[in-house]
C-alpha cells in the first residue's frame, strides 16, 4: 500500500498467519518488529494497551495534532496484537498514515494493518509502486500493489518511544525539535549502545534499526560538505553522482550519470527523491556512487541517517 513516507507491505495485524507472510516475503528476521497502521486515533485501542499509563496518555494527546502523518509512536502493547508483530516485545509501534489511499484502505478494514516498508530486508525502501515489484523488489512475493503515485516524504516515519524519557528511535520528516516542543521535554537520541542499567535498554536493543543498512549493492561514498570539496574522492567515467542541487555543467560532465534531487538544495525535495535516485544508480552498473551530504539538522538528520546506513558497507 502507498503511504506518504514509503510503500508498505500490509497484512491484518491481528492475524499471525498473515503477519508471518510479511516476514517471509521480505526475508525479514523475526526479531525485527513491525509498525501497526491505524485509520485514526479513535482506533489506538486496537493496538495499544488501553487506557495506557497516564504519562503515555498525556504524550499521545500532546502529539495528536501531528496525526495523520509520518510519526510512529512506540507504547505498551494491547492484547489483540500477536507476538509475531512485536517480535515478542511488550511494546508496539503505531502510526496513522496521511496518504489518502492508505486512509481509505484502513477505513475499509475492520482490523489494523501491520506494514513494514515493502522492500527486501536491508534494501532501499520503495517510494514508487514499481519499486515494489521490480528486479530488486519483492517481485512475485506480493499478490497486489496499489499504485498511489510517488511518496510525498520519501523517508520512513519518525519513530518515538513514549514514556518518562521519550527517545527518538529513528529520525524522519517530523523532527526531534518539533517533538520536544510538543512534549515540553527533551527527546533523547537513540544511542547505538544503550548504557548498562538504562531502564530502556531492552526496548532499545532488540529492534532492527541498530543494524539495518538499507544499502544499495553499489558502493556508496558520502562527499564532504560543500566548502571542503578538496577532500572529495575523484570523479570518473564509471562513477555516478547524487547531487542535492544542480551541478555546474563541467562538474556534471566528470560523472557517467548524475541524479539531481532538487534545483537549489531544498531538503524536502532531496528526501522525496533520494531513494528512487539510489535505486536508479544502483541498477546502472557503476563502480561507485558519490553522494552529496547536508548538516544533520531538522530534516537533514533523517537524510544523513539513511545515507550513513546506506554507506556503512563501503566505509
Ligand atoms: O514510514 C514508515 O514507517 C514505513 C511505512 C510503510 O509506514 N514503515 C516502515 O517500517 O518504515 P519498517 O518495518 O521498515 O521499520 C519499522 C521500524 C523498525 O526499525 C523496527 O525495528 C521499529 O520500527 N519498531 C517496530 N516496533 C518496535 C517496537 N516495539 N520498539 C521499537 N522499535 C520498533
Ligand atoms: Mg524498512
Amino acid at each position: 500500500m502507498p503511504t506518504e513516507t514509503v510503500y508498505g507491505l500490509a497484512a491484518n495485524a491481528w492475524d499471525r498467519t498473515a503477519v508471518a507472510k510479511i516476514f517471509a516475503a521480505k526475508s525479514r528476521p523475526a526479531t525485527n518488529p513491525l509498525i501497526v497502521h491505524l485509520a485514526g486515533s479513535e482506533r489506538l485501542s486496537d493496538a495499544l494497551q488501553w487506557p495506557p499509563p497516564p504519562v503515555i496518555r498525556q504524550q499521545i494527546d500532546a502529539l495528536a495534532a501531528l496525526w495523520p502523518g509520518p510519526l510512529t509512536i512506540v507504547g505498551p502493547r494491547g492484547p489483540k496484537i500477536p507476538d509475531e508483530v512485536t517480535a515478542g516485545k511488550t511494546t508496539v509501534a503505531v502510526r496513522i498514515p496521511a496518504h489518502p489511499v492508505a486512509r481509505r484502505l484502513l477505513q475499509a478494514c475492520p482490523f489494523p494493518l501491520a506494514a513494514p516498508s515493502a522492500n527486501r530486508s536491508t534494501y532501499i525502501s520503495p517510494t514508487l509502486a514499481e519499486h515494489v515489484c521490480d528486479a530488486s523488489g519483492l517481485g512475485h512475493a506480493v499478490a497486489l500493489v496499489i499504485d498511489g503515485g510517488p511518496c510525498a516524504h520519501g523517508v520512513e516515519s519518525t519513530i518515538l518511544l513514549l514514556g518518562d524519557h521519550p527517545r527518538l528511535l529513528r529520525p524522519g520528516s517530523i523532527t526531534a525539535e518539533q517533538l520536544a516542543e510538543r512534549l515540553q521535554v527533551a527527546v533523547e537520541e537513540l544511542q547505538r549502545q544503550p548504557p548498562a542499567g538504562d531502564s530502556n535498554r531492552d526496548a532499545l536493543l532488540a529492534p532492527g534499526m541498530l543494524r539495518e543498512h538499507y544499502a544499495p549493492a553499489t558502493p556508496l561514498v558520502l562527499l564532504p560538505l560543500a566548502g571542503d570539496r578538496d577532500a572529495a574522492p575523484p570523479a570518473g567515467p564509471d562513477i555516478g553522482r547524487i547531487a542535492f542541487q544542480r551541478l555546474a555543467p563541467h562538474e556534471a560532465a566528470r560523472y557517467r550519470r548524475v541524479e539531481t534531487l532538487s534545483d537549489n538544495g531544498d531538503l524536502e525535495a532531496v528526501a522525496r527523491h533520494l531513494f528512487a535516485a539510489l535505486r536508479r544508480l544502483d541498477a546502472a552498473g557503476l563502480r561507485a556512487i558519490h553522494c552529496d551530504t547536508c548538516s544533520p539538522q531538522g530534516l537533514g538528520q533523517a537524510i544523513m541517517d539513511r545515507l550513513r546506513r546506506a554507506a556503512a558497507r563501503t566505509e
